[in-house]
């Protein structure tokens, strides 16, 4: 799974935005992964937000705005929930988990009848921190999705501090570093955009603060971020935090620490796992966040094991040019691994994910598609 690159680079990320484009809704919604059974048929506020920054940052500009417009429909949609939701918060009775906004939709905007881990809130901040550095990348006017980032700054502000279940649907009774920094960089995001103003501007700006204490707090330990509050582990998900999110500058030392951590405890052989006690399919090594590191290593200077993370992504395409959502080469508990293939059947793959990351961190490396 190391270098040299067994696939030809350039092609296979020009087939990784065909593959995210070609199976873009024609409403603008990004399936997770087009045939996997727990996953078909509906499209995550998450995986859709970098699915729509990395092919926006390898030149696929109209597609990722008519994501965003998707976004857009949806929230405006529920607008009716989102105003009971900020209502309730409010008024000190916030309503229960299962009221809250879901993690996916369905491609129409439906709320679905298959049960779900639903309530995550990353999803939020990451769609608008995504539109509005698309909007600049691109130089478009973000001014169409002003209303329904104006519900989502509401629905952060109210609820910001509820624990969730986290970006892997798991441990709703925790708050989460990596959920907390998808809000921060959507509420900067949106600050800084002109999207919001007046009094909903100045609680987006009191909520990024506060939330910035609380990553530098109780969000830190051993110098590095950690999983959740309470917690001492790490988690692969907080590279994102450094690059592309921003939420963490490269020059603090966190950006380092963390790094550094996630090296250590998640890293084998160049492959990054989500956390250490993952049983999800055997516990594999995902492809999208060995990107995540690599865009985290770019940012502080780090290109060479930037490179490296890159190339050990692209190594794990398939023969016709597939990224799955995790490879099996390393499983950190295998037992797992039959259990969930009789339950939902083989890895995920293509995982339209995986394919955005490739791509954002090959721009980022000056790496285009042939
Ligand atoms: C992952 C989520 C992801 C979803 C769809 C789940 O297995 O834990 O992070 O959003 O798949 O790709």
């Amino acid at each position: 799974m190391t270098s040299p690159v067994h696939t030809d680079l350039g092609a296979l990320l020009a087939h990784s935005r065909s593959v995210i484009t070609s199976l873009q809704e024609p409403n603008g919604a990004y399936p997770a992964s087009p045939d996997f059974s727990a996953y078909r048929g509906y499209c995550w506020f998450r995986d859709g937000s970098f699915i729509a920054d990395g092919v926006s940052a390898a030149g696929a500009v109209d597609s990722a705005s008519r994501f965003f417009d998707w976004c857009s429909d949806v929230l405006l949609r529920h607008a009716g929930t989102i105003e009971e939701i900020v209502a309730a918060a409010r008024a000190g009775h916030p309503v229960p988990d299962d009221r809250m906004l879901p993690a996916r939709f369905t491609f129409a905007g439906d709320l679905g009848h298959d049960d779900w881990w639903d309530f995550q809130l990353d999803g939020y901040g990451t769609w608008l921190w995504a539109a509005v550095a698309h909007a600049e990348r691109h130089g478009l006017d973000a001014q169409r999705w002003r209303r329904a980032a104006e519900l989502t700054v509401d629905y952060l502000v109210s609820s910001w501090q509820r624990p969730c279940f986290d970006w892997w649907e798991e441990h709703s009774e925790q708050v989460h570093i990596s959920t907390l920094g998808c809000i921060a960089a959507g509420l900067s995001a949106a600050a800084s955009s002109g999207l919001i103003e007046g009094p909903r501007l100045e609680a987006a700006l009191d909520a990024r603060s506060a939330i910035d204490d609380l990553l530098h707090g109780d969000g830190t330990a051993d110098g590095h971020l950690v999983k959740w509050i309470g917690d001492d582990a790490v988690d692969g998900s907080l590279s994102a935090l450094i690059s592309p999110l921003g939420v963490i500058p490269a020059a603090d030392p966190l950006a380092a620490g963390t790094i550094t951590a996630v090296r250590r405890d998640l890293s084998i052989d160049g492959g990054v796992h989500r956390f250490r006690a993952d049983t999800f399919f055997g516990g594999g090594q995902w492809p999208l966040l060995t990107c995540f590191l690599g865009l985290a290593q770019a940012a502080v200077g780090d290109r060479d094991s930037a490179r490296s993370a890159l190339e050990w992504a692209a190594n794990t395409a398939t023969a016709d040019l597939m990224l799955p959502e995790q490879v099996g080469a390393h499983l950190l508990d295998p037992s797992f691994r039959q259990e969930w293939i009789d339950r939902w059947g083989t890895v995920a793959t293509p995982l339209l994910w995986s394919h955005a990351m490739l791509l954002r961190l090959a721009v980022e490396l000056g790496e285009v598609p042939a």
